[in-house]
């Protein structure tokens, strides 16, 4: 029997590199049946991936201003994302600013100023609300805390800005250290959002895993990927009840890059997070490390400084997984 997951490509070059990423999975030998969804049906997206209960999901392109929410957060609220979690760790080979980087941004999903309410209160003046609920603080919490004892993991570290935020930081503040109390084998402190991003910048080593809010959490993620890799090192995990999806925030547009321009690094690497969630540990393994292998061989993209192509990066990686059988 076949696993059976969910497919949304994505836009730019989501559709090229998903490809890349389908012929490799089938030459690992794990047979993976794909719902492709165009990304375009926000209800026929939920639906597929409420029934098969996992999903690999490339960037939908979202308008800066005006509109609707963009639709992967319209995609996370209706599908009950409460976390997301991003492995930021930088791989063999990658050029990166900080080779050493290993963190895990673990980011609340549901609230926060991601909640939608935005009014104008008179002329000229917005105000946008941030939504903090306790409920919500206690669960990322849990769920950072339990990351951090499945993974082995030794800290967790706070992210906040409770010095101005008083209540809803104070609160999310408060809530992780009641949480922390629970697990005396993990250090649990705490540090103030833009201290930590110089702190990332000058040595991102000097984290383990970072609870953050849902604005913090997706800054932060993307800091710690600038200074491992870039976009390469990127994706994260979404978490509902009873679904997952690997995500890539990331993506380019065929225009900027041109026809064989874009990194599949992103996407491979999802369906290695992929297959070992599906229990098919030595398929992702060598799937792993035949990315490694090529980026090792220097087989770099142009967003890494490197000349390589899309099918370049294809054949390099296809070649590893060959000769590794
Ligand atoms: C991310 C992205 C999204 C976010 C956007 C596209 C809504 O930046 O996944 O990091 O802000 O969560
Ligand atoms: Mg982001």
């Amino acid at each position: 029997m076949p696993y059976e997951v969910t497919l949304i490509p994505g836009d730019g070059c989501g559709a090229q590199v998903a490809d890349v990423m389908r012929d490799l999975v089938a030459a690992t030998g794990v047979d993976i049946q794909w719902d492709l969804q165009t990304g375009a049906d926000l209800d026929a997206m939920v639906a597929s991936v409420r029934r098969t209960g996992v999903a690999l999901k490339g960037k939908i392109v979202s308008v800066a201003a005006g509109g609707k929410m963009p639709l992967t957060l319209q995609f996370r609220k209706k599908l009950g994302v409460h976390a997301i979690v991003r492995h930021v760790i930088h791989l063999p080979g990658l050029p990166a600013r900080a080779p050493g980087t290993n963190l895990v941004v673990v980011r609340e999903a549901s609230e926060d100023i991601y909640s939608g309410f935005e009014h104008e209160s008179t002329d000229g003046v917005f105000e946008s609300v941030k939504v903090t609920t306790r409920a919500a603080c206690e669960r990322i919490s849990t769920f950072a805390f339990e990351y951090a004892v499945r993974h082995g993991r030794k800290r967790v570290t706070t992210v906040h800005k409770a010095n101005i935020l008083k209540k809803a930081d104070g609160m999310f503040l408060a809530v992780s250290r009641e949480v922390a109390a629970r697990y005396p084998s993990i250090q649990h402190d705490d540090i103030i959002v833009d201290a930590l991003c110089m702190r990332i910048v000058r040595r991102p080593s000097d984290f383990d895993v970072l609870l953050c809010g849902n604005l913090f959490g997706d800054i932060v993620s993307d800091v710690a990927a600038g200074m491992a890799g870039g976009v390469t090192v990127a994706c994260g995990t979404c978490y509902a009840d009873g679904a997952v999806v690997f995500e890539n925030p990331h993506g380019t547009s065929v225009e900027v890059v041109g026809p064989d321009g874009a990194n599949p690094y992103p996407m491979i690497g999802m369906a290695v997070d992929l297959l070992r969630y599906l229990g098919e540990i030595d398929a992702s393994a060598r799937l792993r490390h035949a990315c490694v292998a090529a980026l090792e061989a220097g087989v770099h993209t142009g967003d890494m400084g490197g000349t390589a192509g899309t099918q370049e990066v294809h054949a390099a990686v296809r070649g590893g997984l060959t000769s590794a059988r």
